[in-house]
């Protein structure tokens, strides 16, 4: 019997880090052909994951440009990713999650009636400039899918509810736990993989940790300005530091550099590879973030996650009571942070650790729909 060729396209960090699960379960069992497209839309962030996890692909549209808009990024997309579609002939797309790769990829499969494969499926904000533009891209995925894979219950209504087919729903998990459980394991046989944040561990010992990311569109502007001002404001304090790798998007980086480079207690530093910001995230006493992952990652570690943005499309951190919204108003940012310093109590109730996006094993129920369908 022939194989069943799956083509996996992605092109960001968070993309390849939810996905080597997945590649790795693919490339184990040999009723399937794993091929796998990078659009490169990151290049440096993307590369840190295809290093780490072993992946190489078998095309790379190495698509990057420096500070790219998103119409001439997905117009390369939706052309590249259809002439590797048009070259490989697969009978599966599988893209994840709601990046300008993962909405160009189901399309450009669509056009060619492909079915799609969508990782990540059903979250949903509700509001459409929040994330941006995220939410319409994961939309789009959504009408596009033959098989849905959602992480919670939660997602598989939002899909249920817009009319998607009932029997092409799966909950799944999300295969973020997946990659967790990949990680710690690879750093419990060499914790040298992360022996880069040792120097800080030892300049910032005695202090409580503050990771920090942020990198979101809808925050670019009056939001990263206030982020800089609220990290400002904290790192005044001589019982915290602060690490907070920074994004490569000029747009953060630009008001980062000038608004915080140069304080004692901050460690500015470049984006972290994945085993090193697994250390981190260790190390870290509480997490300021707007990003999508760290909100999944953080619950399933007991860390505090405060959310700098003003809607989650992923409200089971919330109902865990790891994370917490606060927006991007300096003044919330500083007393929510605060409150969590000085205040064990309120420490104490968001320090637990839940697993509302599954239990690690997303990659084989995915690969057990995919050989069922
Ligand atoms: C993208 C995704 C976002 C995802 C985020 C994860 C879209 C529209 N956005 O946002 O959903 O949450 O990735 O990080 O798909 N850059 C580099 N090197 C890199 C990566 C980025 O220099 O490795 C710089 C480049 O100047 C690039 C810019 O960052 O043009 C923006 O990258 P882009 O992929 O367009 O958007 P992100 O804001 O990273
Ligand atoms: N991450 C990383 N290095 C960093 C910051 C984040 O490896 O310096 C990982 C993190 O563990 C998570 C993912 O990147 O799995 C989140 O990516 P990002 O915040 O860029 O995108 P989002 O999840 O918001 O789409």
């Amino acid at each position: 019997m022939s194989k069943i060729n799956v083509l996996t396209v992605f092109g960001t960090r968070p993309e390849a880090i939810k996905l080597f699960p997945l590649i790795h379960a693919l490339q184990r069992d040999d009723r399937f052909e794993s091929r796998v497209c990078v659009s490169g839309q990151h290049r440096g962030m993307l590369d840190q994951v295809l290093a780490i996890s072993g992946v190489e692909p078998d095309h790379d549209l190495d698509l990057m440009k420096p500070d790219q808009s998103l119409d001439e990024l997905t117009a390369g997309l939706l052309t590249g990713i259809g002439r590797v579609i048009d070259a490989e002939q697969p009978r599966w797309v599988a893209v994840q999650g709601d990046t300008a790769t993962a909405m160009a990829g189901a399309l450009a499969a669509y056009y060619r009636k492909v079915p799609v494969v969508h990782i990540e499926a059903g979250l949903r904000s509700g509001n459409i400039h929040h994330p941006w533009p995220e939410e319409i891209n994961r939309r789009i995925i959504g009408t596009i899918a033959a098989l849905h894979c959602a992480p919670t219950e939660t997602a598989a209504d939002a899909l249920r509810r817009e009319n998607v087919a009932p029997s092409s729903v799966h909950v799944t998990g999300n295969t973020v736990i997946d990659a967790l459980h990949w990680i710690s394991a690879r750093l419990t046989e060499q914790p040298a993989l992360a022996e880069n944040l040792a120097e800080l561990e030892q300049r910032f010992a005695g202090r409580k940790i503050i990771g920090v990311t942020c990198h979101r569109r809808e925050n670019f502007g009056e939001g990263m300005q206030a982020i800089a001002d609220a990290i400002r404001r904290l790192a005044a304090r001589d019982d915290v530091a602060i690490i907070f790798p920074v994004h490569l998007n000029p747009n953060v980086r630009r008001v980062m550099t000038a608004e915080l480079a140069g304080l004692g207690n901050v460690a500015l530093i470049e984006p972290l590879d994945y085993p090193h910001f697994a250390r981190l995230l260790a190390l870290s006493h509480l997490l300021l973030t707007d990003s999508g992952g760290v909100q999944e990652e953080a619950p399933a570690l007991g860390k505090p996650v405060l959310v700098m943005r003003e809607t989650t499309e992923r409200p089971e951190g919330i109902a865990a009571g790891t994370a917490k919204l606060v927006g991007t108003d300096a003044d919330v940012i500083v007393a929510e942070t605060e409150r969590l310093l000085d205040d064990p109590e309120a420490y104490a109730a968001m320090a637990r650790a839940h697993n509302p996006f599954g239990d690690g094993t997303s990659a084989e129920q995915i690969v057990a729909l995919l050989a069922a369908a």
